[in-house]
């Protein structure tokens, strides 16, 4: 990233000094501007609240604080506390990843092919693995309740922080109207490894139902290797949000005594998605990747199973579809296939279909 010039230190200072804190995550005065807008509502509410007048801090004092924070990288959500999901607003804590525009764009795209195709009469089910913030199942809720009356709609993760976020995000977004509060009934976080053995009887049990089977499985699973952790992520990224969430630590250990790259241990969830998709007789899946490479590497597993009869790689934003000049679809050779690679980005997910 280029360093910032001198010039535009000095000029944001003489603006306000609390600008020249905010150039520095933000880069440009319009983008710093915004932020510091935001981040005065945020302590002008905050003192307004119960908690604070009681210790008697100013919104000034508060507002300098937040700039600080900034300044050494923290990020926005966790300081004013929440993301714009879609239609949903997400809670947004430290511990839990903050959701991103990218699987928001991928995740809409999903929502609107489902709305497209599918019958109302019939009742969806759906699995989020790893569900981090639970941003993928109120972001489905928001939009497939429209027509489809019958949801079921779940989300693992293996970090009881996400899953109280979770369900608070599931409440937060009842009380303010963006969800209808059926959701509290149609959508469920569940504490679990998706490597455990017991996880078929777990979901099963938590369903309460004689067959376990899924719709839809989609899963922004941890898919950064250790050396890309190391290397391709910003400080902010590393030093504030949880490596959990980005690296698959649990499963390092098992690919390092099979003998296994660096680059592949970023990869190691996509088999046993795969496995789970199966297992629960998915017909569609949406699986997030880190770039075109890693998707080309997941798309391959689905290439090669007969179960998959269309495979499709979704850049980060699917809806921004084929260039005005050259109308054809783009298309990429994996394993002796062609597939579609739908939008425009870098790569983002697979998404494949029975
Ligand atoms: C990349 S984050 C995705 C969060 C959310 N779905 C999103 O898109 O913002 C991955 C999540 O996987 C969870 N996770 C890591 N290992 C897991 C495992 N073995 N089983 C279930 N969840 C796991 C982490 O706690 C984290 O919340």
């Amino acid at each position: 990233m280029p360093r910032l010039s001198p010039r535009l230190l000095l000029h944001a200072r003489k603006l306000d000094p609390l600008l020249c804190l905010l150039i520095r995550p933000c880069r440009d005065i319009a983008s710093a501007r915004n932020e510091l807008r935001w981040l005065k509502e945020h302590a002008i509410a905050t003192v307004r609240s119960d908690g604070i007048e009681r210790t008697a801090v100013g919104w000034r004092t508060l507002l300098s604080r937040y700039c600080e924070e900034r300044a050494r990288g923290k990020p926005l959500q966790y300081i004013l506390g929440n993301q714009p999901f879609g239609e949903v607003e997400i809670l947004c804590r430290p511990g839990v990843l903050i959701p991103r525009h990218e699987t928001e764009a991928c995740v809409m795209h999903l929502a609107n092919n489902v709305l497209e195709k599918e019958n109302a009469d019939r009742e969806i089910k759906i699995l989020d693995l790893c569900t981090g913030t639970g941003c993928i199942p109120l972001l489905m809720h928001s939009m497939l309740s429209k027509k489809f009356l019958q949801l079921k709609i779940f989300g693992v993760d293996i970090s009881a922080k996400a899953i109280r976020l979770s369900n608070d995000n599931l409440e937060w977004n009842i009380r303010q109207g963006y969800l209808d509060p059926v959701a509290r009934e149609q959508i469920r976080f569940i504490e679990a490894d998706v490597f455990a053995e017991s996880f078929y009887e777990r979901l099963k049990a938590e369903a309460e139902s004689a067959t376990n089977s899924w719709d839809f499985i989609i899963s922004n699973p941890p898919y950064i290797s250790p050396k890309g952790f190391d290397r391709d992520t910003s400080a902010s990224v590393r030093n504030y949000e949880p490596r959990l969430a980005l690296v698959p630590e649990r499963s390092i250990r098992r690919s390092t005594e099979q003998g296994n790259e660096d680059d592949l241990v970023g990869d190691l969830f996509y088999p046993r998605l795969y496995e789970i998709a199966d297992k629960v007789h998915a017909r569609g899946v949406l699986f997030e990747v880190g770039d075109l490479d890693q998707a080309s590497r997941a798309a391959r597993v689905a290439c090669e199973s007969p179960a998959w009869t269309r495979v499709e790689i979704w850049k980060d934003f699917p809806d921004l579809d084929l260039d005005i000049i050259d109308q054809s679809t783009p298309m990429l050779n994996v394993a002796g296939t062609q597939i579609v690679l739908r939008g425009q980005g870098n790569g983002r997910a697979v998404y494949c279909r029975r």
